[in-house]
């Protein structure tokens, strides 16, 4: 199958590029595959879990603006654009009021108003795009009703080294922190991680594990999420 490159882009913290194959989109990111749009399962099951999380907070609090970031409804903020399939998954539910995606490349950001990322093509209100590093603006939020992590592999394969700090307990405590009261806090992994797991755990008192098994060409991968939620009381 011919590879069609869309489009290509370089930034201080390295080198993008948005292909086709046939029907099928990828990204690639310094060169090395990143993801691609066959299997955008977990990336979709992070959102739906978190979301499945909050479902007796949606029936009351959530759907009204006590002590929520702002205004009615949901407010999420999602940690790396990736295909979009994450936010996708968040604009697809109506409960869902705001969702702040926070990417680290501007070209990404780019593209996708731009209308290059297929996912996020219909320019829904509820969407906003920031460009910057979690690290950074995570910290910053407050009263989120769900804060969603894909930016790197999980804290054992690194594709971004500036991202080991994602998953350490000072960053994690502060995503924590910025959650309301209800609030979830998802990761995802491209492998189970006893590291993470027990880091969250030490952190909230009680971490789930989900395996989610994804095929491939022909191998069976299992991808993991990990979700916390910050007590009601
Ligand atoms: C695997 S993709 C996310 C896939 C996404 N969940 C989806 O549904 O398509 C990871 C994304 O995180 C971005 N990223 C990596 N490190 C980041 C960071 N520290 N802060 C914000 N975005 C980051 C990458 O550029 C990439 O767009």
């Amino acid at each position: 199958m011919d590879r069609i490159e869309i489009a290509r882009a370089a930034d201080d913290r390295g080198e993008l590029a948005l292909a086709r194959r046939g029907d099928v989109l990828e990204l690639v990111v310094d060169g090395v595959f990143a993801m691609d749009s066959t299997q955008p399962s977990t990336e979709r099951a992070l959102a739906r879990l978190a979301l499945d999380r909050l479902a007796p907070a949606r029936q009351t609090a959530a759907l009204q603006a006590a002590g929520r970031a702002s205004g009615p409804g949901l407010h999420v903020l999602v940690g790396g654009l990736g295909l979009g399939y994450t936010a996708r998954t968040l604009l697809d539910d109506p409960a869902v009021a705001a969702i702040e995606v926070v990417e680290l490349h501007p070209a990404l950001v780019d593209w996708a108003h731009r209308g290059l990322l297929p996912q996020l093509a219909d320019d829904d209100p509820r969407l906003t795009l920031t460009i910057g590093d979690v690290l950074d603006i995570v910290p910053a939020r407050h009263g989120l009703d769900a804060v969603l992590l894909d930016v790197d592999n999980g804290p054992d394969f690194l594709v971004h080294q500036g991202n080991a700090a994602v998953y350490g307990s000072p960053f994690l405590a502060a995503a924590f922190g910025s959650l309301a009261p209800g609030g979830v806090l998802a990761i995802w992994s491209a492998d189970r991680s006893p590291t993470l797991h027990r880091a969250l755990t030490q952190l909230t008192g009680g971490c789930e594990e989900v395996l989610l098994e994804v095929a491939r060409e022909r191998r069976v991968f299992e991808y993991a999420l990990y979700l916390v939620e910050r007590p009601t009381g």
